[in-house]
């Protein structure tokens, strides 16, 4: 939180499976055109929120399998896990303030008493989370016996049913919903509330979440859980802050973008022709996102002309231009175009995908960003993430031009490694 100086303009918090994610697209379309727009139009002043229900080591895995995007702060577990930045480091206040009227051992005594409860696994038991699968027609009951059972031992719990089959219980203070409030709490307090914020959801544990005061727009997305539905027709029909989007996951979250008036909501996935796309001014994470959308495009032959695609690489890359791969080897920009023009449609047909991450730029100079990014790429189940460093500059052009890639350097991140040693950008 400590990256912005003031109010964020906008901060996202999201819900992830069924969500940010959507699980029946191999694709991946709607999160990755969300990512396009969020790194070229947001990330430098906003704030990007996840708010799952899944443990830290569930989390971890959906980042390896999708096309996930490194938000400022993560909230996992139902809200009972607040952490922060890359490193994910937790917030020990929020544990603290958890532990007030709960113990996790009365609950396991309880819950085994009931025997139409069945455990989930091991990583989704957390130390604030006790989790169970209920079928539909038992979770009613099953959720009143609990919680009066659990009052006598002297705790105070919420219980949760999402999915139409999740059950959690969780201290009464946490939740999604609460886990938000207080983030406001904190922003508040250090004068950072931020302008507008947004959250997205699918099912019930993600209901609290649009209960929440300072929160100016809430969405649910068109393929929503029955129980979330149903408690959008109970509380939230004609509160014009609440919409239940027409497109589903991550393409509803760029629809309440748009119906809230929050910012820009044309992704640059979206553009019928990025070459056409001009700018009136210089943007140097735009440039970046259209780079590697174009890379995307070109190796999958979906670009129209490639001729003027090259052209324009050509005239965007500067005649002195460097750029060192991972391995740590030089090549001039005039041999990194001469392989790039072999390799076009060499990831045709193949489920390919390109998207960076954390595209921070700089200004070093009157005329030159600095823009740090992870470049990251799928071919099937295999992810590939470069950390990456750009000097572009606007000397002697115009914005319609775009800006100058002077140098580019990569180097491999999270494990990745290549065995191509001539591989590039
Ligand atoms: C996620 C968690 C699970 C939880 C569910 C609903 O699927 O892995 O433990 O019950 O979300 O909150
Ligand atoms: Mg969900």
């Amino acid at each position: 939180m400590e990256r912005l100086k003031s109010s964020a303009r906008l901060m996202i918090v999201s819900d992830l499976d069924h969500t940010m994610v959507d699980h029946h697209d191999p694709n991946n379309l709607s999160i990755l055109r969300f990512n396009a727009l969020w790194e070229a139009k947001y990330r430098h002043d906003s704030l990007l929120v996840f708010s799952t229900g899944r443990s830290p080591t569930l989390y971890k895995q959906l980042r390896k399998e999708k096309p996930m995007l490194t938000p400022d702060i993560t909230i996992m577990s139902v809200g009972t896990e607040i952490t922060y930045g890359n490193a994910m480091v937790p917030d020990e206040g929020w544990v603290d303030f958890l532990n007030h009227k709960w113990d996790k051992k009365i609950v396991t005594e309880e819950t085994s008493k009931i025997p139409d409860l069945t455990l989930q696994s091991e990583t989704e038991q957390r130390p604030h989370k006790a989790s169970f699968y209920v079928k539909k027609e038992k979770a009613q009951e099953i959720m009143k016996t609990l919680s009066e059972s659990l009052v006598k031992r002297g705790l105070d719990v919420k219980i949760i049913y999402s999915g139409g089959m999740d059950l959690d219980i969780l201290p009464q203070g946490a939740g999604k919903g609460q886990a938000l409030a207080y983030l406001h709490k904190k922003l508040k307090a250090e004068g950072k509330l931020p302008q507008n914020t947004l959250a997205c959801g699918d099912s019930g544990n993600d209901a609290e979440l649009f209960a929440i005061p300072d929160v100016h727009g809430v969405m649910v997305v068109k393929n929503a859980q029955e129980e979330l539905l149903q408690w959008h027709a109970e509380n939230a029909k004609n509160n014009p802050k609440i919409i239940h989007a027409d497109e589903t996951c991550a393409a509803g979250i760029i629809q309440a973008i748009g119906h809230f008036n929050l910012g820009p909501n044309t992704s640059p996935r979206d553009l019928p022709d990025l070459l056409d796309a001009k700018l009136d001014h210089f943007d140097p994470a735009y440039e970046v996102v259209k780079f590697y959308l174009l890379l995307e495009k070109w190796r999958r032959a979906e670009i129209d002309s490639p001729e003027r695609y090259l052209n324009n690489l050509k005239a965007v890359c500067s005649p002195a231009g460097l750029y060192v791969n991972p391995f740590g080897i030089e090549q001039s920009f005039g041999d990194v175009i001469g392989k790039l023009k072999d390799c076009y449609g060499d990831k045709k047909g193949k489920q390919y995908q390109v998207w960076v991450d954390q595209v921070f730029p700089t200004q070093i100079d009157c005329d030159t960003w600095l823009v740090k990014f992870k470049k990251l790429d799928q071919t099937g189940e295999e992810q590939q993430c470069c950390y990456t460093t750009a000097i572009l500059s606007s000397k002697d052009v115009e914005p319609s031009q775009g800006l100058t890639w002077v140098h580019v350097h990569q180097t491999w991140m999270d494990g990745s490694t290549g065995d191509d040693k001539s591989w590039f950008l």
